[in-house]
């Protein structure tokens, strides 16, 4: 089944994390599920990079962080995701791409979840109540992905020079505007982002996968394959949550 297949219909999804390393197809992958599930995209790169262009002094200071490939203090980027998540459109699921990224912001994510708070819980490990969805890529094919890496800043549609070239070079099939390429798509930028997520977020594979709520998925894969295995592994989580909806219904109407 491939992305432009009808949305599954009225069905709730536990808020979806995609981890991988820069470049693994987080972005690719996030766009295609919300177009399937009618789910909001948070990608906290969007919307850092969307606070440094605003021209105020917090943007200047994030716009430096993430030029020199490093990651924005765990604090701000906190208080950015709790600020989005308490928007309506997030009350029935939504794709976490780039967040979290470090295993404080995980834990501050499994609190904040579970309690609505971010105050410490009593529970020292709550159960996790993410769905994780881990796109592994080997560091070889980083670079090529990166740098070939270009995108219609009108609808946001992503394309690669070498794999997923437009029709028309440099311009977007859907909308015809000029592609466009991060600032941090760079080779000596791209180098630090491979070793910030080497150190700060590589960790958070395993917190994941011991919690039980991880999937890992060959990120090498054909975007369409890709996107068909995770779409899978959605919809039987989708399934399990409309049947445990309703066996919790007629509980309490027996
Ligand atoms: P962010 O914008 O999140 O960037 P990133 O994590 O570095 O990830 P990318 O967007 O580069 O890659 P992607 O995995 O989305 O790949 P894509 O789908 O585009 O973060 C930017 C900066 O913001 C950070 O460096 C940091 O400073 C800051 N930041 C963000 N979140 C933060 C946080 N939580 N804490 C602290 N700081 C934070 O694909 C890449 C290319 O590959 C494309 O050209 C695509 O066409 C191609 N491609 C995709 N899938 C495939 C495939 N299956 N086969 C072949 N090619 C493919």
């Amino acid at each position: 089944m491939t992305p432009q297949s009808a949305p599954a219909p009225g069905k709730s999804l536990p808020p979806i994390v995609l981890l991988g390393v820069p470049g693994a197809g987080k972005g690719t992958q996030a766009k295609r599920i919300v177009t399937r599930y009618g789910i909001p995209h948070l990608s906290t790169g969007d919307l850092l990079r969307e606070i440094a262009q605003s021209g105020s002094e917090v943007g200047s200071r994030l716009a430096e962080v993430m030029r020199s490939g490093s990651l924005v203090a765990d604090d701000l980027i906190c208080q950015v995701v709790a600020e989005r998540l308490g928007k309506p459109d997030c009350a029935h699921g939504y794709v976490l791409d780039g967040f979290p990224r470090t295993v404080p912001q995980a834990e501050w994510l499994i609190q904040f979840l579970a309690g609505g708070c971010a105050s410490p819980s009593p529970n020292p490990q709550p159960p996790c109540p993410l769905l994780v969805i881990y796109l592994a890529v080997g560091y070889n094919d980083l670079f090529r992905r990166l740098l070939g890496r270009r995108s219609c800043p009108t609808c946001g549609r992503i394309y690669n020079d070498f794999t997923q070239p437009p029709r028309q070079a440099g311009v977007c099939d859907l909308d015809q505007s000029p592609l466009v390429q991060r600032k941090d798509d760079d080779p000596a930028v791209i180098r630090e982002r491979l070793s910030a997520y080497e150190e700060q977020t590589l960790p958070l594979v395993e917190f994941f996968r011991r919690r039980g709520c991880f999937y890992e998925f060959r990120g090498t894969e054909a975007v369409d394959r890709l996107s068909d295995r995770i779409f899978g592994v959605l919809d039987s989580a989708a399934e399990a949550a409309e049947a445990a909806a309703k066996n919790g219904a007629a509980r309490g109407g027996s």
